[in-house]
């Protein structure tokens, strides 16, 4: 139970935390990374620990059907539909997108986990408006099949879905008070926030002393900045805890964001070729290829102290790399490894 809030314990719990002996001696920091890529179900990411939070939720209301939101390679809207297909519910994912030219990547996965997937090119207006909108249609579409509808916001980041960051920042505690170490950063990828700030307000709370650093992975403009702030707010009210951190206590990177959101990004593609062929780890271009790249960049110029003991937090989101766009900027840039041999 936290802050009243029980949860259907889905994951095999604490996710590893392991030293990137090659990325150290690489940086000269004493790099380690959270694995929270290898939990259990859909290939694995951070939304299945918000989701196990959100699914006691769903059923103590007695829903029958998860319904959530996102672009049209949502990792959380593979993973919602996951824990649907685990619970025999029906999951419905409504992508505010333009229509793919294939189906790949997440969707795919999607499907063979049973989801129906809404893709819907945005018209312009406000995302949050067009999602509440054309949610309502589809809820009301299943609802008349006699379903009854949980809501999950994008990225799953509401009070509830934050709840799982939060006790990954416990765990973390704990798991590096055994391996006696004391982090200098802690980092991770940056999007709807409910990660960072859970993590944030975990790690804090447990007493870790660490810098909390969330690498952003989509313009970090006005809009985000209200976000985070009332975010915080709502947390402390509905917790019960303290509200006394100001804008500057938040460490949020916004310097590595490339052209946008999901932008074929040259230093996210060359920080997972850094880890997969140094450390045997998959990164995904979207998000964990971004935040890395922007780890290591600080490392390079300074911004992290060299010697620093540094903890990045592996959030998943491989599926990605086979999104047609990426997937051909990764072959451009590796084909010539490729020998094709005669018969
Ligand atoms: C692989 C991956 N990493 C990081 C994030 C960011 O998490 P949050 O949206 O909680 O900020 C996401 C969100 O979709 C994700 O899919």
């Amino acid at each position: 139970m936290l802050f009243g809030y029980d949860k259907v314990p889905l994951l095999t719990l604490p996710t590893p935390i392991q030293k990137l002996h090659a990325i150290s001696e690489m940086t000269g920091c004493d790099c380690y990374i959270k694995r929270d890529d290898m939990t259990d179900y859909g290939m694995g990411g951070n939304k299945l620990r918000k989701l196990e939070y959100l699914l006691w939720d769903a059923q103590r209301q007695g829903a029958t059907m998860l319904l959530t939101y996102g672009g049209a390679q949502t990792n959380h809207g593979r993973l919602t539909a996951a824990v649907a297909a685990k619970y025999g519910m029906k999951c419905a994912i409504l992508c505010l997108d333009e229509h793919p030219d294939q189906i790949s990547g997440n969707i795919l996965l999607d499907r063979i986990m049973g989801a129906e997937v809404y893709i819907r090119p945005s018209d312009g207006t406000d995302e949050a408006e067009q999602n509440r909108r054309f949610g309502r249609q589809i809820i009301a579409q299943y609802e008349a099949q006699g379903e009854r509808v949980y809501e999950i916001p994008v990225g799953g980041s509401n009070t509830v879905g934050l709840r799982g960051y939060f006790e990954c920042g416990q765990e973390m505690k704990r798991q590096l008070d055994e391996m006696g170490l004391v982090p200098d950063v802690i980092a991770c990828a940056a999007g709807s926030l409910g990660t960072y700030l859970g993590l944030w307000l975990g790690a804090r709370h447990s007493g870790l002393t660490a810098d909390v650093c969330g690498i952003a992975i989509s313009p970090f403009g006005e809009a985000k900045e209200r976000r985070l702030m009332e975010y915080y707010a709502q947390c402390c009210q509905e917790f019960g805890l303290p509200q006394d951190a100001r804008r500057e206590d938040f460490h949020i990177e916004t310097g590595y964001v490339g052209t946008g959101y999901n932008s074929v990004d040259e230093n996210a593609r060359q920080a997972i070729y850094t880890m997969g062929s140094k450390e045997a780890i998959l990164l995904d271009p979207c998000y964990t290829g971004k935040a890395f790249g922007g780890l290591l960049d600080m490392m390079r110029t300074g911004k992290i102290a060299a010697g620093s003991k540094v903890v990045f937090l592996h959030t998943g989101g491989a599926p990605a790399l086979y999104t047609p766009k990426h997937r051909a900027a990764i072959a451009a840039d590796l084909a010539e490894g490729v020998h094709l041999l005669p018969r």
